[in-house]
């Protein structure tokens, strides 16, 4: 076919789509809502993740069944284009496409492409493969909650322009199913409805990538990702194939058991400085007893993996990616003319707290295999929590709420990107500060909290010490203006969050 001809195609089959989207979505997209109509037929943007040593998986979408050249180089002009094949998107992935690419250089930035035809380029996106045992610095964003309807997405927008940031790690709600009532923020029109079918799960994926906030973030860095209960909205992988399928597709996974699509753990390497297991507490919670009668929570499968994995690493930090709080928020002793949340003795007993006989097994094993320097990176709330792991937070012979002594490894909970939380639920925000020093004098392990910003959180890890930081921004309108928490240090070695108070910019 010439290519002029095929020029032209190309550009009739983006408009077709373009309209064909406009009626699948709504008939009125929201603000900051739009395909990238100039890069047709890639109107969806390029990601990268799930890097290794020596390769990168990469991520397209292009409406089309003809070939699609994938380019990538050493730098940004592509002369020196090191990696190039060609591939396919088909409608059996929803016209998606993710290449792993291979020989590659260890803690290498590369950029890359695709090409249609003779000139029709994407964007250039960039990623970065795993370092080489040399590495001495690490700077991961952690995010979580990403409602596209509840806010804008200016902390991806903002993570995304950050060259200090290496990799991105979403440890789920990465899409929304439902519509939280008090969370019309950028609303389209019709109200989108839960999706229950592979097609509504796919379409609800590509109204997330008409955002130009989220494409940029997933052009600039490099994701590890893995689904929670919005990404899925069954507790159930029988019923919920269709949901895992469109994950799959949409972002840039290598699914490490194809025999097992449910198998979405699996373990990164920082050289000898740390480790990421990204583990799936979601799925398997409830489903499976480790002892009679007694609920697993990563389902006996992931927890030996886990522990194995654990026991055999040799690198000074073991990060968990986790979904949900693993270091239990009690709300024993509040007043009940409070009404609050949970079970009288959790306030949220969906998470770890609701497998507590299984989390002392977890903390049992930390303890007697001798794992130290573990910290957990957890989503689900959307508000910051900073944890300290205790096995019994209140009991004073075992945890000591001033110096930490006790405690097995911390936790940090990232705030949302913007789905709501306590302002959301129309809680003054003059009465916030009382909860939160409320919850903090319930749960001793607790170091810090705050209840109603948004945004994302920096790990930044040394062979020393490893920092946690808030990074905090609105979401009721687009703005570019960051405001940060003071940072968060653990020591190596320490097993608990140090109690001395660093100033904003310390570790910056
Ligand atoms: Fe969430």
């Amino acid at each position: 076919m010439p290519l002029s001809i095929r020029s032209a195609l190309c550009l009739l089959l983006s408009f077709c789509y373009l309209s064909a989207a406009a009626q699948t979505h709504s008939r009125t997209l929201p603000d900051r809502m739009y395909a990238d109509s100039a890069y047709a037929p890639f109107l969806f943007g390029v990601a990268s993740g799930d890097p290794t040593r020596t390769s990168v998986m990469i991520w397209t979408r292009a409406e089309t069944t003809e070939p699609i050249r994938w380019e990538v180089a050493a730098d940004s002009n592509f002369s020196f284009t090191g990696r190039t094949g060609q591939t396919y998107c088909s409608p059996d992935h929803d016209y998606t496409v993710s290449v792993d690419v291979n020989g590659l250089e260890p803690g290498h930035h590369y950029y890359y492409r695709f090409i249609f035809g003779a000139d029709r380029v994407s964007q250039t996106g960039r990623a970065l493969t795993l370092p080489d045992d040399s590495v001495k610095h690490l700077r991961l964003a952690l995010v979580s909650c990403s409602g596209a309807w509840s806010g804008y997405f200016n902390a991806y927008r903002r993570l995304a322009q950050r060259d200090d940031i290496d990799y991105l790690v979403h440890v789920g709600d990465y899409i929304y199913d439902d519509v939280d009532p008090d969370e019309h923020v950028r609303m389209p029109d019709p109200e989108p409805q839960n999706p229950s079918t592979l097609a509504e799960w796919r379409d609800r994926h590509l109204y997330y990538l008409l955002d130009p906030d989220l494409r940029l973030a997933r052009q600039n860095k490099t994701w590890i990702a893995e689904w929670d209960n919005h990404d899925n909205h069954y507790s159930n992988f029988e019923h919920n194939a269709d949901g895992l399928t469109a994950f799959y597709e949409y972002l840039p996974i290598r699914m490490p058991d194809t025999m097992h699509p449910e198998y979405i753990f699996r373990r990164f390497q920082f050289g000898g400085l740390a480790d990421l297991h990204m583990i799936d507490m979601y799925l398997f919670r409830g489903r499976e007893d480790f002892a009679a009668g007694q609920k697993s929570i990563l389902g006996n499968v992931q927890d030996a993996w886990l522990k194995k994995s654990l026991t055999r690493s040799t690198t000074t930090w073991h990060l968990l990616g986790n979904q949900e709080m693993l270091g239990s928020w009690l709300s024993k002793g509040i007043p009940k003319s409070m009404h609050a949340p949970g079970d009288g003795t959790y306030f949220n007993p969906q998470d770890w707290d609701g497998y507590a006989t299984d989390r002392q097994r977890f903390y049992h094993y930390l303890d007697t295999a001798h794992i130290h320097n573990v910290v957990t990176l957890t989503g689900d709330l959307h508000m910051s929590f900073i944890i300290d792991l205790a096995p019994d937070p209140r009991d004073r012979r075992t945890y000591h709420r001033r110096t930490g002594r006790g405690s097995l490894g911390v936790e940090v909970l990232t705030p949302s990107i913007s789905a709501g939380n306590m302002d959301e639920e129309h809680i003054p925000r003059c009465l916030i500060p009382i909860f939160q020093r409320l919850s903090l004098d319930l749960n001793p392990h607790h170091r810090w909290v705050q209840f109603w910003k948004h945004g994302y959180t920096t790990i930044d890890v040394t062979p020393e010490r490893c920092v946690a930081q808030f990074c905090y921004m609105d979401i009721l309108h687009y703005s570019d203006r960051e405001t940060y928490s003071r940072p968060f240090v653990v020591r190596r070695g320490a097993d608990h969050w140090d109690r001395k108070k660093y100033r904003k910019n310390d570790f910056r």
